[in-house]
Protein backbone atom coordinates (compact mmCIF):
# COMPACT_ATOMS: atom_id res chain seq x y z
CA UNK A 1 0.00 0.00 0.00
CA UNK A 2 2.74 2.38 0.38
CA UNK A 3 1.78 3.62 3.95
CA UNK A 4 1.59 1.94 7.16
CA UNK A 5 -1.67 3.76 8.20
CA UNK A 6 -3.98 0.92 9.06
CA UNK A 7 -7.12 1.77 7.04
CA UNK A 8 -8.97 -1.48 7.84
CA UNK A 9 -12.79 -1.60 8.15
CA UNK A 10 -15.58 -3.97 8.85
CA UNK A 11 -18.41 -4.16 6.52
CA UNK A 12 -21.49 -5.87 7.50
CA UNK A 13 -18.79 -8.63 9.26
CA UNK A 14 -16.69 -8.86 6.58
CA UNK A 15 -13.23 -6.92 7.50
CA UNK A 16 -11.89 -4.95 4.29
CA UNK A 17 -8.23 -3.83 3.77
CA UNK A 18 -9.63 -0.39 3.50
CA UNK A 19 -13.11 1.71 2.78
CA UNK A 20 -12.81 2.99 -0.91
CA UNK A 21 -14.71 0.05 -2.92
CA UNK A 22 -16.73 0.31 -5.99
CA UNK A 23 -19.88 0.17 -6.13
CA UNK A 24 -22.68 -1.85 -8.25
CA UNK A 25 -22.77 -1.07 -11.95
CA UNK A 26 -21.05 -2.38 -14.98
CA UNK A 27 -17.58 -2.39 -13.88
CA UNK A 28 -18.04 -5.96 -13.22
CA UNK A 29 -19.00 -7.49 -16.48
CA UNK A 30 -15.90 -7.62 -17.70
CA UNK A 31 -13.07 -10.07 -15.99
CA UNK A 32 -9.87 -8.05 -17.39
CA UNK A 33 -11.85 -4.99 -15.30
CA UNK A 34 -12.28 -6.73 -12.35
CA UNK A 35 -9.01 -7.97 -12.14
CA UNK A 36 -7.52 -4.35 -12.81
CA UNK A 37 -9.74 -3.11 -9.93
CA UNK A 38 -8.45 -5.84 -7.39
CA UNK A 39 -4.60 -4.54 -9.01
CA UNK A 40 -5.79 -0.75 -7.85
CA UNK A 41 -6.55 -2.22 -4.40
CA UNK A 42 -10.08 -2.43 -4.71
CA UNK A 43 -11.04 -4.21 -1.26
CA UNK A 44 -14.46 -6.10 -2.65
CA UNK A 45 -15.69 -5.60 -6.11
CA UNK A 46 -19.83 -5.27 -6.39
CA UNK A 47 -21.89 -6.49 -9.46
CA UNK A 48 -24.42 -5.08 -11.11
CA UNK A 49 -28.09 -5.71 -10.25
CA UNK A 50 -30.08 -8.62 -11.34
CA UNK A 51 -33.65 -7.15 -12.03
CA UNK A 52 -36.54 -8.91 -10.92
CA UNK A 53 -37.90 -8.26 -13.83
CA UNK A 54 -35.37 -10.58 -15.66
CA UNK A 55 -36.30 -13.34 -13.53
CA UNK A 56 -39.91 -12.94 -14.21
CA UNK A 57 -39.03 -13.10 -17.98
CA UNK A 58 -37.29 -15.54 -17.43
CA UNK A 59 -39.77 -17.58 -15.98
CA UNK A 60 -42.48 -16.26 -18.69
CA UNK A 61 -40.09 -17.54 -21.04
CA UNK A 62 -39.75 -21.19 -18.98
CA UNK A 63 -43.40 -21.40 -18.62
CA UNK A 64 -45.36 -20.33 -21.87
CA UNK A 65 -44.96 -19.87 -25.30
CA UNK A 66 -45.02 -16.19 -25.81
CA UNK A 67 -48.21 -14.70 -28.11
CA UNK A 68 -47.31 -11.47 -29.28
CA UNK A 69 -50.85 -10.72 -29.17
CA UNK A 70 -50.82 -11.38 -25.42
CA UNK A 71 -51.52 -9.01 -22.68
CA UNK A 72 -48.09 -10.34 -21.40
CA UNK A 73 -46.59 -9.48 -24.68
CA UNK A 74 -47.76 -5.77 -24.47
CA UNK A 75 -47.06 -5.42 -20.47
CA UNK A 76 -43.26 -6.53 -21.41
CA UNK A 77 -42.37 -3.91 -23.39
CA UNK A 78 -42.46 -1.66 -20.02
CA UNK A 79 -39.71 -3.88 -18.89
CA UNK A 80 -35.76 -3.96 -19.43
CA UNK A 81 -35.96 -7.53 -21.70
CA UNK A 82 -33.04 -9.48 -21.04
CA UNK A 83 -30.76 -8.73 -24.00
CA UNK A 84 -30.96 -4.53 -23.04
CA UNK A 85 -29.62 -5.50 -19.75
CA UNK A 86 -25.82 -7.08 -20.23
CA UNK A 87 -26.31 -10.49 -17.92
CA UNK A 88 -29.40 -12.71 -17.87
CA UNK A 89 -29.65 -14.73 -14.81
CA UNK A 90 -27.86 -17.44 -15.76
CA UNK A 91 -24.95 -15.70 -17.31
CA UNK A 92 -25.09 -13.72 -14.20
CA UNK A 93 -24.36 -16.31 -11.91
CA UNK A 94 -21.65 -17.57 -13.96
CA UNK A 95 -19.85 -14.49 -13.59
CA UNK A 96 -20.27 -14.29 -10.58
CA UNK A 97 -18.36 -17.68 -10.25
CA UNK A 98 -16.29 -16.59 -12.62
CA UNK A 99 -15.00 -13.52 -10.77
CA UNK A 100 -14.96 -15.22 -6.92
CA UNK A 101 -12.49 -18.01 -8.41
CA UNK A 102 -10.59 -15.20 -10.01
CA UNK A 103 -10.10 -12.41 -7.17
CA UNK A 104 -9.14 -12.60 -3.44
CA UNK A 105 -11.46 -10.09 -2.25
CA UNK A 106 -15.15 -10.51 -0.89
CA UNK A 107 -17.88 -10.17 -4.04
CA UNK A 108 -21.21 -9.02 -3.58
CA UNK A 109 -23.95 -9.59 -5.41
CA UNK A 110 -27.09 -6.96 -6.32
CA UNK A 111 -30.86 -7.99 -6.65
CA UNK A 112 -32.93 -5.71 -7.67
CA UNK A 113 -37.03 -5.42 -7.07
CA UNK A 114 -40.11 -4.16 -6.10
CA UNK A 115 -42.32 -7.12 -4.69
CA UNK A 116 -41.79 -10.19 -3.33
CA UNK A 117 -41.51 -12.89 -4.96
CA UNK A 118 -39.73 -16.14 -6.37
CA UNK A 119 -37.12 -13.90 -7.94
CA UNK A 120 -35.75 -13.36 -4.17
CA UNK A 121 -34.55 -17.06 -4.43
CA UNK A 122 -31.89 -15.89 -6.62
CA UNK A 123 -30.51 -14.83 -3.53
CA UNK A 124 -29.65 -18.37 -2.70
CA UNK A 125 -28.32 -19.28 -6.01
CA UNK A 126 -25.93 -16.13 -5.61
CA UNK A 127 -24.90 -17.23 -2.21
CA UNK A 128 -24.34 -21.05 -4.28
CA UNK A 129 -22.02 -19.13 -6.62
CA UNK A 130 -20.19 -17.50 -4.18
CA UNK A 131 -21.10 -14.11 -3.05
CA UNK A 132 -19.77 -12.68 0.46
CA UNK A 133 -22.75 -10.62 0.64
CA UNK A 134 -26.26 -9.26 -1.07
CA UNK A 135 -27.41 -5.99 -1.36
CA UNK A 136 -31.38 -5.84 -2.43
CA UNK A 137 -32.42 -2.36 -4.36
CA UNK A 138 -35.44 -1.96 -3.96
CA UNK A 139 -35.15 0.97 -5.91
CA UNK A 140 -39.34 1.98 -6.79
CA UNK A 141 -41.65 4.96 -6.94
CA UNK A 142 -45.01 4.99 -5.59
CA UNK A 143 -47.44 6.74 -8.63
CA UNK A 144 -50.51 4.83 -6.85
CA UNK A 145 -52.73 7.49 -4.29
CA UNK A 146 -54.52 4.18 -2.73
CA UNK A 147 -50.33 3.07 -1.87
CA UNK A 148 -49.85 3.99 1.79
CA UNK A 149 -45.95 4.74 2.96
CA UNK A 150 -46.97 2.04 5.70
CA UNK A 151 -47.76 -0.81 2.57
CA UNK A 152 -44.81 0.34 0.51
CA UNK A 153 -42.16 0.04 3.71
CA UNK A 154 -43.62 -3.19 4.74
CA UNK A 155 -43.35 -4.43 1.45
CA UNK A 156 -39.59 -3.74 1.26
CA UNK A 157 -39.48 -5.11 5.17
CA UNK A 158 -40.75 -8.01 3.86
CA UNK A 159 -38.41 -8.84 0.66
CA UNK A 160 -35.22 -7.90 3.12
CA UNK A 161 -36.97 -10.40 5.90
CA UNK A 162 -37.71 -12.85 2.99
CA UNK A 163 -34.18 -12.82 1.46
CA UNK A 164 -32.40 -12.45 4.85
CA UNK A 165 -33.69 -15.69 5.82
CA UNK A 166 -33.26 -17.76 2.63
CA UNK A 167 -29.60 -17.05 3.41
CA UNK A 168 -26.72 -16.87 5.31
CA UNK A 169 -24.68 -14.42 3.92
CA UNK A 170 -24.90 -10.41 4.76
CA UNK A 171 -28.04 -8.91 2.98
CA UNK A 172 -27.27 -4.95 2.84
CA UNK A 173 -30.59 -2.60 1.40
CA UNK A 174 -30.11 -0.14 -1.05
CA UNK A 175 -32.44 2.55 -0.11
CA UNK A 176 -33.44 6.00 -1.80
CA UNK A 177 -33.83 8.96 0.29
CA UNK A 178 -37.59 9.32 -0.03
CA UNK A 179 -39.00 7.81 3.13
CA UNK A 180 -40.55 10.34 5.67
CA UNK A 181 -38.88 8.75 8.72
CA UNK A 182 -35.89 7.39 7.44
CA UNK A 183 -34.48 6.38 11.22
CA UNK A 184 -37.54 4.60 12.01
CA UNK A 185 -37.67 2.46 8.61
CA UNK A 186 -33.94 2.02 9.05
CA UNK A 187 -34.74 0.04 12.29
CA UNK A 188 -37.43 -1.83 11.04
CA UNK A 189 -34.99 -3.12 8.50
CA UNK A 190 -32.61 -3.70 11.07
CA UNK A 191 -35.14 -6.27 12.99
CA UNK A 192 -36.36 -7.56 9.20
CA UNK A 193 -32.54 -8.63 8.98
CA UNK A 194 -30.51 -5.78 6.94
CA UNK A 195 -26.97 -6.03 8.42
CA UNK A 196 -25.78 -3.26 6.02
CA UNK A 197 -27.83 0.05 4.56
CA UNK A 198 -26.26 1.64 1.15
CA UNK A 199 -27.39 5.13 1.05
CA UNK A 200 -28.31 6.15 -1.59
CA UNK A 201 -29.59 5.07 -4.75
CA UNK A 202 -29.09 7.63 -7.03
CA UNK A 203 -32.84 8.82 -8.75
CA UNK A 204 -32.29 8.63 -12.34
CA UNK A 205 -34.72 11.60 -13.52
CA UNK A 206 -36.25 11.38 -16.84
CA UNK A 207 -36.58 14.12 -18.86
CA UNK A 208 -38.71 15.59 -21.26
CA UNK A 209 -38.54 16.70 -25.32
CA UNK A 210 -41.23 19.04 -25.86
CA UNK A 211 -40.58 19.05 -29.51
CA UNK A 212 -41.19 15.36 -29.71
CA UNK A 213 -43.61 15.13 -26.54
CA UNK A 214 -41.47 12.34 -25.27
CA UNK A 215 -40.15 11.33 -22.17
CA UNK A 216 -36.22 10.99 -22.72
CA UNK A 217 -34.16 8.68 -19.89
CA UNK A 218 -31.27 10.21 -19.12
CA UNK A 219 -27.97 8.55 -17.33
CA UNK A 220 -25.90 10.93 -16.16
CA UNK A 221 -22.47 10.17 -13.87
CA UNK A 222 -22.95 11.93 -10.47
CA UNK A 223 -21.38 15.43 -8.94
CA UNK A 224 -19.88 15.65 -5.68
CA UNK A 225 -22.46 17.80 -4.47
CA UNK A 226 -24.79 14.46 -4.11
CA UNK A 227 -22.66 13.66 -1.22
CA UNK A 228 -24.22 16.01 1.43
CA UNK A 229 -27.39 13.97 1.19
CA UNK A 230 -25.59 11.13 2.00
CA UNK A 231 -23.01 13.09 4.99
CA UNK A 232 -26.58 14.36 6.36
CA UNK A 233 -28.24 10.98 6.62
CA UNK A 234 -24.67 9.08 7.96
CA UNK A 235 -24.73 10.98 10.79
CA UNK A 236 -28.46 10.77 11.34
CA UNK A 237 -28.31 7.17 11.10
CA UNK A 238 -25.36 6.04 12.60
CA UNK A 239 -25.79 4.59 15.81
CA UNK A 240 -29.59 4.15 15.33
CA UNK A 241 -29.19 1.76 12.70
CA UNK A 242 -27.76 -1.49 14.43
CA UNK A 243 -25.97 -2.72 11.12
CA UNK A 244 -22.82 -1.19 8.91
CA UNK A 245 -23.99 2.11 6.61
CA UNK A 246 -22.36 2.48 3.05
CA UNK A 247 -22.13 5.93 1.32
CA UNK A 248 -23.48 5.91 -2.41
CA UNK A 249 -23.20 8.66 -4.14
CA UNK A 250 -21.18 11.37 -5.17
CA UNK A 251 -17.85 10.23 -3.33
CA UNK A 252 -14.93 11.60 -5.80
CA UNK A 253 -12.19 12.17 -3.80
CA UNK A 254 -10.18 11.01 -0.56
CA UNK A 255 -11.76 13.60 1.09
CA UNK A 256 -15.06 12.94 0.19
CA UNK A 257 -14.15 9.39 1.21
CA UNK A 258 -13.04 11.12 4.59
CA UNK A 259 -16.25 12.61 5.19
CA UNK A 260 -18.68 9.80 4.76
CA UNK A 261 -16.34 7.66 7.07
CA UNK A 262 -16.85 10.78 9.80
CA UNK A 263 -20.26 10.63 9.49
CA UNK A 264 -20.29 6.77 10.20
CA UNK A 265 -19.94 4.76 6.73
CA UNK A 266 -18.19 1.76 6.95
CA UNK A 267 -17.23 1.92 3.52
CA UNK A 268 -17.46 3.93 0.48
CA UNK A 269 -18.86 2.53 -2.53
CA UNK A 270 -17.44 4.34 -5.95
CA UNK A 271 -18.84 4.06 -9.21
CA UNK A 272 -19.13 7.47 -11.15
CA UNK A 273 -15.61 8.37 -10.63
CA UNK A 274 -14.18 4.70 -11.58
CA UNK A 275 -16.15 5.41 -14.93
CA UNK A 276 -14.48 8.70 -15.06
CA UNK A 277 -11.19 7.74 -13.89
CA UNK A 278 -10.73 4.26 -14.41
CA UNK A 279 -9.80 1.26 -11.67
CA UNK A 280 -7.04 3.17 -10.53
CA UNK A 281 -9.42 6.46 -8.66
CA UNK A 282 -9.44 3.44 -5.95
CA UNK A 283 -6.08 3.60 -5.76
CA UNK A 284 -5.71 7.48 -5.14
CA UNK A 285 -8.70 7.46 -3.13
CA UNK A 286 -7.31 5.20 -0.57
CA UNK A 287 -3.83 6.72 -0.99
CA UNK A 288 -4.99 10.26 -0.72
CA UNK A 289 -6.80 8.99 2.52
CA UNK A 290 -4.42 7.65 4.22
CA UNK A 291 -2.03 11.09 3.39
CA UNK A 292 -4.43 12.77 5.30
CA UNK A 293 -5.11 10.68 8.47
CA UNK A 294 -1.38 10.83 8.60
CA UNK A 295 -0.46 13.98 8.06
CA UNK A 296 -3.15 14.95 10.36
CA UNK A 297 -1.69 12.81 13.24
CA UNK A 298 -4.25 9.62 13.49
CA UNK A 299 -3.53 6.30 14.20
CA UNK A 300 -6.35 4.82 12.18
CA UNK A 301 -8.75 5.27 9.85
CA UNK A 302 -10.99 3.77 13.08
CA UNK A 303 -10.12 6.94 14.98
CA UNK A 304 -11.69 8.53 12.08
CA UNK A 305 -14.96 6.53 12.02
CA UNK A 306 -17.69 8.50 13.16
CA UNK A 307 -16.26 11.48 15.16
CA UNK A 308 -18.67 13.73 13.01
CA UNK A 309 -22.47 11.85 13.16
CA UNK A 310 -25.42 13.47 15.00
CA UNK A 311 -24.53 11.66 18.68
CA UNK A 312 -20.75 13.10 18.41
CA UNK A 313 -20.58 16.17 16.17
CA UNK A 314 -20.06 19.15 18.21
CA UNK A 315 -23.23 20.71 17.01
CA UNK A 316 -25.82 18.17 16.36
CA UNK A 317 -28.02 21.13 15.51
CA UNK A 318 -26.25 21.59 12.28
CA UNK A 319 -27.74 18.43 10.72
CA UNK A 320 -31.17 19.55 12.04
CA UNK A 321 -33.92 21.85 11.53
CA UNK A 322 -32.02 24.64 13.79
CA UNK A 323 -29.31 25.00 11.10
CA UNK A 324 -31.58 25.68 8.62
CA UNK A 325 -33.08 27.91 10.63
CA UNK A 326 -29.77 29.82 11.20
CA UNK A 327 -28.78 29.64 7.26
CA UNK A 328 -32.08 31.05 6.17
CA UNK A 329 -31.73 33.68 8.32
CA UNK A 330 -28.12 34.42 7.91
CA UNK A 331 -28.35 35.10 3.56
CA UNK A 332 -27.37 37.93 3.38
CA UNK A 333 -26.37 39.85 6.39
C1 LIG B 1 -23.75 3.03 -15.52
C2 LIG B 1 -24.25 2.76 -14.15
C3 LIG B 1 -24.82 1.52 -13.85
C4 LIG B 1 -25.32 1.27 -12.57
N1 LIG B 1 -25.87 0.02 -12.31
C5 LIG B 1 -26.33 -0.23 -11.05
C6 LIG B 1 -26.90 -1.48 -10.73
O1 LIG B 1 -27.00 -2.39 -11.58
N2 LIG B 1 -27.33 -1.69 -9.47
C7 LIG B 1 -27.25 -0.73 -8.50
O2 LIG B 1 -27.64 -0.97 -7.35
N3 LIG B 1 -26.70 0.47 -8.77
C8 LIG B 1 -26.26 0.74 -10.01
N4 LIG B 1 -25.72 1.98 -10.29
C9 LIG B 1 -25.71 2.98 -9.22
C10 LIG B 1 -24.38 3.02 -8.52
O3 LIG B 1 -24.12 1.80 -7.82
C11 LIG B 1 -24.32 4.16 -7.49
O4 LIG B 1 -25.30 3.96 -6.49
C12 LIG B 1 -24.53 5.53 -8.10
O5 LIG B 1 -23.90 5.65 -9.36
C13 LIG B 1 -24.02 6.62 -7.18
O6 LIG B 1 -22.65 6.48 -6.93
P1 LIG B 1 -21.55 7.39 -7.70
O7 LIG B 1 -21.80 8.79 -7.34
O8 LIG B 1 -20.23 6.87 -7.15
O9 LIG B 1 -21.71 7.11 -9.15
C14 LIG B 1 -25.22 2.25 -11.56
C15 LIG B 1 -24.64 3.48 -11.86
C16 LIG B 1 -24.15 3.75 -13.12
C17 LIG B 1 -23.52 5.07 -13.40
Amino acid sequence: MGSGMDLSTTYMGIRLEHPVMPGAGPMADDLDLVKRLEDAGAPAIVMRSLFEEQLEEEQLAAHQAFDARSPTAEASSFLPVPHELALGPEEYLEQLARIVRTVDVPVFASLNGTAPGAWLEYGFLMQQAGAAGIELNVHQLSTDPDETAERLEHRIAYMTSALAQSVSIPVAVKLSPFFTSLPHFARRLDEAGAKGLVLFNRFYQPDIDVEALDVEPSLHLSHPSELLLRLRWLAILTGRFGGSLAASGGVHDAIGALKAVMCGARVTQVVSAVLRGGPTKITELRDGLARWLEDHEYESLAQAHGSMTLEKCPDPSAFERGNYIRIIGSWGR
